[in-house]
């Protein structure tokens, strides 16, 4: 049996993946009615809270393999890998990012200190370290709409990631983690594109002008904050979109081709299948 926590971006893709190629899955939800689709696809639905010891307990029980892509939330991941090592969990996949205990980012902290977790607690294991989804830019799909996107990004290249492809590489990983005992592999897509780049490619897929204008951090943090995303965390995205513009997304990587057995989805994939999201006035 294998845990992933939780059904967001990548857990998703992952435990659909493994429950349509036969494999035995369980995912903790919080709310499993939100989640029918892995229901249907064939994975059982655990409901639960990975701030909660007991449900995280019972949804480890059993289990060989988790993939652990939940959010860089400490206490929460480290409750999951403390539960495991208590069980016979013989194998942990860790979505993760560039994690640094001297990051500027709490969240990368966040991550760092959850990796530090796992590699005490002897459990083997894997690590994906990927660059940028291309799914965060679903957040911005109001404004892409109608034809606007803008950050302060500026012309910093990104080796954007689509989701999926980080699913399905955790998939891949947790059906046969013998091949990738203590391994890390860094996952992006097949090409540095700058948020000016993006803005074409969405005009493409839209058949409509998207311009991309440059602003400030504080301006960036104030949209976020606006359009309702959380204080703290409108402020690490907004550290991050600098960090960008200073170049520290700028890294490709082979490894997801590698592991897929093929070219890592591109943006215009991307773009071409989630038009609809993009397509109308949110
Ligand atoms: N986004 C990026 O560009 C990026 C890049 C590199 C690495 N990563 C890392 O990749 C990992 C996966 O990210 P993601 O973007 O797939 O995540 P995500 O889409 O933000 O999903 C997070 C999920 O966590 C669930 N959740 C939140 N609190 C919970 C709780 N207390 N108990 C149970 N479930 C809870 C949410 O469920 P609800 O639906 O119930 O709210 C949501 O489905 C994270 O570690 C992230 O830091 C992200």
């Amino acid at each position: 049996m294998i845990l992933v926590t939780t059904a967001g971006k990548v857990g998703t893709q992952t435990a659909l993946t493994l429950a349509r190629s036969g494999h035995d899955v369980r995912v903790l939800v919080r709310d499993p009615q939100r989640h029918e689709i892995l229901k249907d696809a064939g994975a059982e639905l655990v409901e639960g809270d990975l701030a909660d010891t007991v449900s995280v307990a019972a949804a480890v029980d059993g289990v060989d393999t988790v993939v652990l892509v939940s959010l860089a939330i400490p206490d929460q991941e480290l409750r999951v890998i403390e539960c495991a090592a208590a069980t016979s969990v013989g194998f942990i996949v860790k979505a993760t990012s560039k994690a640094s205990a001297d990051s500027p980012i709490a969240r990368r902290r966040g991550q760092s200190e959850i990796e530090a977790g796992l590699i005490a607690s002897g459990i083997p294991h894997a690590l994906l370290r990927s660059n940028a989804y291309m799914q965060n830019f679903l957040a911005l799909a109001p404004a892409i709409a109608t034809g606007h996107l803008a950050s302060s990004a500026g012309a910093g290249r990104v080796g954007f990631i689509d989701a999926r492809d980080v699913g399905d590489v955790a998939a891949a990983i947790a059906t046969a983690p013998e091949s990738h005992l203590a391994k890390t592999y860094w996952l992006t897509g097949p090409e540095l594109l700058t948020y000016g780049d993006v803005a074409a490619i969405f005009a493409d897929a839209l058949d409509h002008p998207v311009t991309f204008a440059t602003r400030t951090r504080a301006e960036d943090e104030a949209a976020m904050i606006e359009a309702g995303v959380p204080p703290t965390i409108a402020t690490q995205n907004a550290q991050a979109f600098s960090l960008i513009a200073d170049g520290d997304a700028e890294w490709l990587s082979s490894d997801a081709a590698n592991l897929l057995g093929r070219p890592a989805l591109s943006f215009r994939a991307f773009a071409a299948d989630y038009r609809p999201a993009f397509a109308v006035a949110h």
